[in-house]
């Protein structure tokens, strides 16, 4: 069989790069060794950047986020016994939009469906080959037990940190940058509206805490714990106390609903260049991961195939040369995002072991973002996004 682009993987940066791909004229095929509910019911990132809406915009894939997402002008930082507010609209003239991942990717499957896209869910043995050559050849067994190959212009990885792309490019090749932190996030999701306009996050002895949302209807909450803590440990009473300590303000109320689903997710930052092999390009998480403290994943992988899209629309045109600028364009955002998320992260998480100077030098860079004008403006910058990437 034969198509343009095989696509790995129905996270957002494969789904939306189908779309973009479909768009410019060129064929593709996706495929996903989940299910599609599994996929959608996935629980991520919720925070887009103010670029990130604008391409999804452009792409016509925002009647549903521009109904029901919600704006947000600015964030809270607690810290200290004090909240302060930043204000991102007045600083930078951009905001920053909370609509769950879960709905982008529902959105974009709808869409590509409704479109006629080829999409395989559940499909078993993935391989690549040939990727060297100008053929490259994705190979799967179809849900329903058929072994394929595809004979495509180009293979798009877009199989997140554990998928089989980023390994079969050869180790010598590669500059990896890796480091994993002593902490990781606890993730719930409540029936409960908000007790905030804006996200909290907050600075706390015990551990960080950070309060977001879904909808009027829903919260979110993430709280700093131990690497090596399961879930099973963290009983819903356990985690509201904690939640209701961390985040406690005088005058202030935090409300508690049932919880809907937790989990507990490791943090790293991760970059692996070049981003490209041959006709293999990676894209998202199966190139970078950064902690999830400033939101930057799905934004990233949002960017990355964007400019993909469009060198793979200069590639099956014949144009050899596209690839070799893709890496670079790609990786000078990833890695001002890798530095912005390991400086919030390194900013609001309390150290295991830590002594009394880690958190002062932490509290005093607290002060200087929420009291110096330069410096508040910098964090919004990298916040609300960088410029769109052609
Ligand atoms: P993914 O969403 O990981 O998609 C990759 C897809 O490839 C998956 O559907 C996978 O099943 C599929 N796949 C893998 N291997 C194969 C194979 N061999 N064959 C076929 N398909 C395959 N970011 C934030 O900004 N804020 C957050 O709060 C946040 N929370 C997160 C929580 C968790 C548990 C995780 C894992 C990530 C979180 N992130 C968060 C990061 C953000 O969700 C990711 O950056 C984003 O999902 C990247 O999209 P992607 O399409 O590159 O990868
Ligand atoms: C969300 C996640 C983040 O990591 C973050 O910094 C802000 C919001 C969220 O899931 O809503």
């Amino acid at each position: 069989m034969r198509t343009q682009v095989g696509i790995i993987g129905a996270g957002p940066a494969g789904l939306l790069l189908s779309h973009l791909l479909t768009q410019r004229g060129i064929e593709s095929v996706l495929v996903e060794n989940r299910s599609r509910a599994y996929c959608e019911a996935r629980q991520r990132a919720g925070l887009l950047e103010d670029g990130t809406v604008k391409l999804l915009r452009e792409a016509g894939l925002a009647q549903r986020l521009d109904t029901e997402g919600l704006e947000h002008g600015g964030i809270y930082l607690q810290f200290a016994g004090e909240r302060h507010h930043l204000d991102f609209r007045e600083l930078t003239g951009r905001t920053v939009t909370i609509y769950a991942q879960t709905e982008i990717v529902k959105d974009l499957i709808a869409r590509r469906l409704a479109d006629g896209g080829a999409l395989e869910f559940e499909v078993s043995g993935t391989a690549v080959a040939g990727l060297g050559t100008a053929r490259p050849v994705l190979s799967y067994t179809t849900a329903g037990g058929d072994r394929r190959e595809l004979v495509c212009d180009a293979i798009a990885g877009c199989d997140g940190f554990h998928g089989i792309c980023r390994p079969t490019i050869p180790a010598d090749l590669l500059t990896v940058r890796d480091r994993a932190y002593p902490y990781a996030w606890l993730g719930i999701t409540a029936e409960v509206p908000p007790s905030t306009d804006e996200l909290i996050y907050n600075h706390h002895r015990e551990g960080f805490a950070l309060h977001t949302m879904r909808t009027p209807q829903v919260s979110r909450f993430y709280l700093q714990v131990r690497p090596d803590e399961r879930i099973g440990d963290w009983p819903d009473d356990r985690i509201w106390a904690a939640l209701q300590r961390r985040l406690a303000l005088p005058g202030w109320e935090l409300k508690e609903g049932p919880i809907l689903d937790k989990a507990i997710t490791p943090m790293r930052s991760f970059v692996s260049a070049p981003m490209r092999y041959g006709r293999l390009f990676l894209a998202g998480d199966a190139a970078h991961i950064v902690p999830p403290t400033g939101a930057k994943g799905l934004n990233l992988a949002v960017a990355d195939v964007t400019v993909l899209a469009n060198t793979l629309a200069r590639l099956v045109q014949g144009d050899t040369q596209a690839a070799d600028g893709y890496s670079d364009a790609c990786l000078d955002r990833v890695w001002r995002a890798t530095h912005f998320s390991w400086w919030m992260t390194s900013m609001l998480h309390t150290i295991p072991g830590g002594d009394p100077m880690d958190t002062d030098l932490q509290l005093a860079q607290l002060r200087y973002v929420t009291t110096s004008r330069a410096a508040a403006t910098s964090l919004a910058e990298n916040y609300t996004g960088y410029p769109p990437l052609r």
